[in-house]
């Protein structure tokens, strides 16, 4: 077995290995939108041929900043799954599975609680940004399920002995603190967990159609994996371009346009070439250009769109899928309690 201790690896650093797992998961709170593509489903849709892929709907973890709104957590469980089938994530290969139907998971949860302090979870730089961004649901003292949720992330991850946890890098403080676990659950109670390794995937976060270096539902910038033509347009046509450039002769600035930033997502090198030679000449229109950028993301889009389509009329071929999956998924976590259980003397 190849030899694995590093704390997180890049993409095309991982070696294919069909006897390692890999779990990674979305909180089901909305859509899919083309930072995810590019961010996440596009590399596990190559990652789902190297190595077993487990894919969680982490919905008991949406719920603890969406304990308000179940309904919101319940719509998009299958909305998630819908996106990533349409990209190309092959249910023949990925084990899908529901987070809340999996209560061994829970129960990792209070085992592992009692490794960590709050302190350290108070530490933690992505619990911390968090907790900040949400004063107005948590007021002035946060809940003891969100300060706690790295914990049952945790439980997570090693409920598959998984080996690579393939995330984006505001993940990563998560997975060091699922590996501090593992050590210290390691060390008293004998060897008994797996330390996971992060993958982190070689494209940055992809910006907002506004130039938010976020995209996201709240802020209204987002290109949904799910939008139709119409939609596509309408957003291209209203994304922020060179705010100096007012007649179409002027001469432009692509690297303050987003409609340039997302041509290089989208269009080939050699139109990216052109339209930059192009606008920075002042030889080319905004209006065409948006209308380019249009035509390019629906040749990608498109074909994900009609598959998504599929499903959506097919909503029980989605529950069946998900249901195959949780039950595979059960079985794996609770050999793994088992052995927990065992291991902390609790196996009577
Ligand atoms: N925290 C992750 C996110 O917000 C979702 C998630 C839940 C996850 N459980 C996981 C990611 C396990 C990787 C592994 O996107």
């Amino acid at each position: 077995m190849q030899e694995i201790n590093d704390e997180k690896i890049k993409i095309e650093d991982v070696k294919p290995d069909k006897s390692l797992r890999i779990l990674t998961g979305d909180r089901p709170t909305g859509h899919l939108h083309i930072g995810h593509y590019f961010g996440s489903l596009k590399s596990r849709a190559k990652l789902q041929d190297k190595f077993e892929t487990f894919i969680e709907v982490a919905d008991v973890q949406a719920l603890t900043d969406n304990f308000n709104n179940p309904q919101k957590v319940k719509d998009n469980v299958t909305q998630i799954i819908m996106d990533e089938l349409a990209v190309g994530i092959d249910p023949n290969k990925v084990t899908f599975f529901i987070q809340s139907m999996i209560p061994e998971i829970a129960e990792l949860t209070v085992y592992y609680s009692n490794l960590v302090t709050i302190a350290r979870l108070q530490r933690n730089p992505t619990v911390k940004t968090e907790i900040a961004a949400k004063k107005e649901l948590f007021g002035e003292s946060v809940t003891y399920g969100f300060l706690g949720y790295p914990v049952s992330q945790a439980a997570d991850i090693t409920a598959f002995d998984a080996t690579y946890v393939p995330v984006g890098d505001d993940q990563l403080p998560l997975i060091e603190q699922c590996r501090e676990i593992v050590r210290k659950f390691n060390s008293i109670y004998g060897e008994t967990l797996r330390e996971p390794v992060a993958v982190l995937s070689n494209t940055t976060r992809i910006k907002g159609l506004d130039g938010n270096e976020k995209m996201g539902k709240s802020l209204g910038n987002a290109l949904y994996l799910s939008d139709d033509l119409e939609e596509i347009k309408q957003k291209v046509m209203s994304a922020l371009t060179d705010p100096q450039r007012i007649r179409k002769d002027d001469k432009g600035h692509p690297e303050v346009c987003m409609v340039y930033y997302y041509h290089k997502l989208f269009s080939t090198e050699n139109e990216c070439k052109n339209i930059c030679e192009e606008c920075k000449a002042g030889a080319r229109g905004c209006v065409a250009c948006k209308k380019q950028l249009i035509d390019n993301i629906n040749r990608e889009l498109g074909p994900i769109r009609e598959k998504r389509h599929y499903y959506e009329e097919h909503p029980n071929e989605v529950m069946d899928i998900l249901m195959a999956g949780t039950e595979h998924a059960r079985k794996i976590a609770k050999q793994t309690l088992d052995r927990v259980k065992k291991s902390m003397m609790l196996d009577y």
